[in-house]
C-alpha cells in the first residue's frame, strides 16, 4: 500500500487532503510542522509527500532538499498559494514531482497522487525486473524465469560440459539459435569458432562444398582450395539449422562425418580429423519425418544424443514481462528513445496473445512499437492490429446484441488468437473436431495472420 504524508500548517487544508487520500485508499498521516514530520520520515519513509511551501517553522524547500537527499525515491508534491507559484516551479527543479496551487479540487489531488503512485510502481517494477534479470539469465540476453525455461537452462548448463551432439527441436522464434550459442559459450571453449549453416533451400552440391570445402580443380570453377565450414569450426561448434530440410543424399554424407569424425574436401583424398560439436536444429517434428521416410533414421539417432525441446512462448507466459522489459531496453538503445515500459492494458494484451512467432514475434512487436510511438509508455495503439483485435474481442459479449452466428465467429476468432492459431488446441477448447473447425474458419474468413 502506498503511504502519503500531508504536511501543512493550515488545519482545514490538511484535513481535507487527508480525507480525500484516505477515501482513495491510501495510508495517510498528517503533520502540522517540519519538526513533527522529519523524524517520522526518518523512522519510516513515506512514498508520497504533499508538502506546503510555507510552514511556520521551516520552509518547504528546506524540507524538500532534506527528503531528496535521504530518500530519493519519495515523490514530493508542493502545495502552495497562488502568490508563491514561482517558488513552487523552482521546487520542481530541485526534484519535486509536481506542484498544486491552492485552492485545489479533490479531483486534482487524486490525479496527482495517482500519477506519483504510477511513477513509484514503475520504478519498483524496474528494480525488481533488474534484479531478476541479473539473477536468472543463463548468458547475457538469454532470458527465462519461468519454470520451463529454468529447467532448459539447467539442461543446457549440463550438456555444455560434455562433448555430444545435440538436437534442438522447437517452433520458430523460440530461441534455438540462442540456445546453441549458450551451449557453445558455456562449453569451456568460448573463444573457439561458432559456425552457423542453414541447410534449407540449397542443392546438394552447394551444401557439400560449403560444409566440406574443396580442392583446387575439384570441379569447373574451383579455381583455388576452399576450407569448408566444418573444418573452419575446429575446436568449436557448428549449428546446422533446418536440418530437416537437408536432402536425403546429403544426409548420408553427414552421417558418415558424424561416425568417422573426419571429412574429405570435395575432390580431396586425405581425410581431415574433426574436433567439433554439432548442434542440429529444426522446427519440424523430425521423428515424424523419419516415419515418412523423409529423414534417415540412423542420422536421426546420431544427432539426437540429447534432444532439447524449447517451450512455446504461450506455454511460459510468466516470461513475457521480463522479455518486454529486455526488448524495450534494447530498442531504446537502438533508436535513442526513452520508453519507460508498457501501460497495464498493453501488458494485458501481450499476456493474452498466442504468439505463433514466439519470442521473435514479441521482439518485432516491441521494436516497431518503440520506434513509432509518440508516448512515453507503449499503449495498445502501438501494437499491431492483430493484437488490438484481441482487445476488441474481449468485449465480444458486451453491450452490443449479436446474432448467434456473429457471436460464434467472434468467439472462434478469440480462441484462435489465444492459442496462436493452433488448430489442435483450439479444437480441444471448443470441443469440436478439427475438420469442423476448418470449415467454420473458412466460412467466417478466419485466417492466421502473417507472421512478423
Ligand atoms: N529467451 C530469450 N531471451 C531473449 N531473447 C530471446 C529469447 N528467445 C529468443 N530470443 C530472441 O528472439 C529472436 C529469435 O530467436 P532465435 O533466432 O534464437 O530463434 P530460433 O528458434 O532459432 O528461430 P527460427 O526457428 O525462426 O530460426 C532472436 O532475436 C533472439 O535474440
Ligand atoms: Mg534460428
Amino acid at each position: 500500500m502506498i503511504s502519503i504524508a500531508v504536511v501543512d500548517d493550515e488545519r482545514t487544508a490538511r484535513q481535507m487532503m487527508a480525507n480525500i487520500f484516505h477515501r482513495a485508499g491510501y495510508n495517510v498521516e498528517m503533520f502540522d510542522s517540519g519538526h513533527a514530520f522529519l523524524p517520522q520520515m526518518e523512522k519510516e519513509p513515506f512514498d508520497i509527500v504533499f508538502l506546503d511551501l510555507k510552514l511556520t517553522d521551516m520552509s518547504g524547500l528546506e524540507i524538500l532538499t532534506h527528503i531528496k537527499a535521504t530518500h530519493r525515491d519519495t515523490e514530493v508534491i508542493i502545495v502552495t498559494g497562488n502568490s508563491s507559484i514561482d517558488t513552487a516551479v523552482e521546487a520542481t527543479k530541485e526534484g519535486a514531482f509536481h506542484y498544486l496551487a491552492k485552492p485545489f479540487r479533490a479531483h486534482d489531488l487524486r490525479l496527482m497522487a495517482q500519477r506519483a503512485t504510477e511513477k513509484i510502481r514503475l520504478h519498483r517494477e524496474n528494480v525488481h525486473l533488474k534484479s531478476q534479470l541479473g539473477d536468472h539469465s543463463l548468458i547475457p540476453g538469454f532470458i527465462g524465469n519461468s519454470k520451463a525455461m529454468q529447467a532448459i537452462f539447467e539442461t543446457i548448463a549440463k550438456v555444455a560440459q560434455i562433448n555430444c551432439n545435440i538436437l534442438l527441436e522447437a517452433e520458430t522464434g523460440t530461441g534455438k539459435q540462442l540456445t546453441a550459442r549458450a551451449i557453445h559459450e558455456l562449453g569451456g571453449q568460448p573463444k573457439a569458432p561458432f559456425v552457423y549453416f542453414n541447410c534449407g533451400g540449397f542443392a546438394e552440391d552447394l551444401i557439400c562444398s560449403e560444409l566440406f570445402g574443396y580442392e583446387k580443380g575439384a570441379f569447373t570453377g574451383a579455381v583455388g582450395q576452399k576450407i569448408g565450414l566444418l573444418e573452419s569450426a575446429a575446436g568449436g561448434t557448428v549449428l546446422l539449422d533446418e536440418i530437416g530440410e537437408m536432402p536425403m543424399s546429403m544426409q548420408v554424407k553427414l552421417l558418415h562425418v558424424l561416425q568417422e569424425r573426419q571429412i574429405l574436401r570435395v575432390g580431396g583424398t586425405r581425410p581431415i580429423d574433426l574436433n567439433i560439436r554439432i548442434i542440429a536444429a529444426t522446427n519440424r517434428d523430425l521423428k515424424e519425418r523419419v516415419g515418412k521416410d523423409e529423414f534417415r533414421e540412423d542420422l536421426y539417432y546420431r544427432l539426437n544424443v540429447v534432444t532439447i525441446r524449447l517451450p512455446r512462448l504461450r506455454e511460459r507466459r510468466d516470461d513475457i514481462p521480463l522479455l518486454i522489459h529486455h526488448f524495450i531496453t534494447k530498442a531504446n538503445k537502438a533508436f535513442s528513445k526513452n520508453i519507460r515500459g508498457v501501460s497495464s492494458q498493453t501488458l494485458q494484451l501481450l499476456m493474452e496473445y498466442g504468439f505463433p512467432g514466439n519470442v521473435r514475434e514479441l521482439e518485432n512487436i516491441i521494436q516497431h512499437a518503440v520506434a513509432l510511438t509518440e508516448a512515453g509508455k507503449l499503449t495498445p495503439e502501438d501494437l499491431p492490429p492483430r493484437l488490438r483485435k484481441l482487445h476488441l474481442q474481449e468485449n465480444w459479449a458486451g453491450e452490443e446484441l449479436l446474432t448467434l452466428e456473429e457471436m460464434e465467429k467472434r468467439y472462434i476468432a478469440r480462441v484462435l488468437i489465444k492459442t496462436g492459431y493452433n488448430i489442435k488446441a483450439a479444437g480441444r477448447i471448443l470441443q469440436i473436431p478439427r475438420t469442423t473447425l476448418w470449415r467454420r474458419m473458412k466460412k467466417y474468413g478466419l485466417k492466421a495472420p502473417a507472421e512478423g
